[in-house]
């Protein structure tokens, strides 16, 4: 067993220190170790995007990010997005628009999506697909979720315009 190593990780806006292997993955810390299990393990081989989390402003696959790596950091993850009480626009319109079947891919899909619409407010339908493109989904077909979030994407440049 190699040496374990002192982590610090901010994860949705709370500070977290743990012990881990250097070789453990950002996923597993975030599940096994903090229990926060909205990001899932779909694949071997970072394709799937379910495990996706917002890494130092960047979308990152935390399967495909060591612990170590990540010493430091802030993380988001869809559970520091919204919650049951008040959800952020982008479950509200998953949910409003049949975004999610099974719901495995959702966490990652949407904590993509919330970054993709920092980085492009207004998306066209091709920007959207394009842009959610390292997230797989077996379920849906894709189709509701790009509705779901051209539909977040208005719903927010509304309620920027009307605070101006
Ligand atoms: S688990 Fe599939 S890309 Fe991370
Ligand atoms: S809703 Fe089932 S994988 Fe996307």
């Amino acid at each position: 067993m190699s040496k374990k190593m002192h982590v610090k990780l901010n994860v949705n806006g709370e500070d977290h220190e743990f012990l881990a292997e250097p070789r453990e993955l950002l996923i597993y810390a975030l599940r096994e170790k903090l229990n926060i299990t909205g990001p899932h393990v779909g694949c071997e081989t970072s394709h799937c995007g379910a495990c996706t989390v917002t890494m130092n402003g960047k979308s990152v696959k935390s399967c495909t990010v060591f612990v170590a790596q990540a010493n430091g950091s802030e993380v988001t993850t869809v559970e520091g997005l919204g919650n049951p009480d008040a959800l952020h626009v982008l479950q509200e319109n998953f949910k409003e628009h049949h975004g999610l079947q099974c719901g495995f891919c959702t966490p990652g899909m949407i904590t993509r999506a919330a970054k993709l619409l920092e980085e492009n407010p207004n998306p066209t339908e091709e920007e959207v697909r394009f842009g959610i493109a390292g997230n797989l989904c077996r379920c849906t077909g894709y189709q509701n979720i790009v509705k779901s979030i051209l539909s977040a994407a208005s719903e927010m440049n509304a309620a920027k315009e009307a605070a101006q």
